[in-house]
């Protein structure tokens, strides 16, 4: 698996019916868990740093980072600046060297976000041809966190992205990946599931466009939505606020627990432990692989 192609990787899983999935890491803890689960099942991962995510890390060392797991043991594992807010937040990332950048402009007025996301893109691929530019189309929120109810403005544009705006977007951008709003939010609903997702939009979708689609917000979404969405042309899925909840759970009851430890890295393991399991839940669903 070790010489494999961050794009050839996306392209293939989108033909075969499964979906590679895109983890967010604010430090080591989420990233050891990470790779532990993705190690396990057996199948490539993403690693996502979101602005500030990458701000806590560090731009440059979040790349050091997913470098030394890909150089030690030979594993493909890509690192991705997820939703990125401005022109020079993408030219930092590019220029750090970074395997994949969302521009997300998807608060933008149309026309906005089709300039800079093709600005983004002519900026990338001069810097450097292999690196992979998605683009954003419809809001689905910014926050991975518990929610107590869906804001407005997702309800609203749950289903404005239709097949030709997608296309449209996709020509004028020149984007590798495409995300559109189909049913999907950032954040959990807290005591209840996530709304379901449009499958027909996202078939219709992946129809027209002819590029991989990237799912976000996939925390919250049920088994069956998953498998679907991903038979129907899902490639990437994005999950955070499932690993921010194991985290902050096993750390919160690490310390209760161990009243008078004081050594990181044993009070730390446990959210290592967590945060590989749940990553590993969602791989085996991903990728089709359920007994691995
Ligand atoms: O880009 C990150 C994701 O889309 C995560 O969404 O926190 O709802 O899992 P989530
Ligand atoms: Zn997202």
């Amino acid at each position: 698996m070790s010489d494999m192609n961050y794009l050839s990787a996306v392209t293939e899983a989108q033909k075969a019916g499964v979906a590679i999935g895109h983890f967010n890491i604010s430090n080591l803890e989420g990233l050891w868990g990470i790779f532990q689960a993705a190690k396990t099942v057996a199948v490539p991962v993403i690693i996502g740093v979101s602005e500030g995510e990458r701000e806590f890390i560090g731009i440059r060392q979040a790349r050091a980072l997913v470098d030394s797991i890909r150089d030690e043991f030979s594993y493909p594992i890509w690192l991705n600046a997820d939703h990125t807010y401005t022109f020079e937040g993408v030219k930092a990332v590019v220029d750090a060297g970074y395997d994949s950048v969302i521009f997300d402009g998807s608060k933008l007025p149309l026309a906005e976000n089709i300039k800079i996301t093709k600005q983004c893109v002519d900026y990338a691929k001069a810097k450097n041809p292999d690196i992979l530019v998605e683009g954003e189309l419809g809001y689905i929120g910014t926050s991975s966190k518990l929610l107590d109810e869906i804001p407005d403005e997702v309800v609203a544009s749950a289903s404005a992205v239709t097949p030709e705006l997608a296309l449209e977007f996709v020509q004028q951008t020149g984007v590798d990946f495409l995300s559109p709003a189909v049913g999907n939010l950032h954040g959990m609903l807290k005591g209840k599931s996530n709304p379901n997702l449009n499958i027909s939009r996202i078939k219709a979708i992946v129809e027209a466009v002819k590029i991989p689609l990237v799912l976000h917000g996939g925390s919250g979404i049920s088994d069956e939505d998953f498998k679907q969405a991903i038979k129907a042309g899902i490639a990437i899925v994005h999950i955070n606020t499932e690993i921010r909840l194991a985290f902050a759970s096993a750390v919160k009851k690490s310390f209760q627990d161990n009243p008078d430890e004081i050594a990181p890295y044993r009070l730390m393991k446990p959210a290592v432990n967590q945060i590989a399991k749940v990553t590993a839940d969602r791989l085996r669903l991903f990728s089709g692989k359920e007994n691995a």
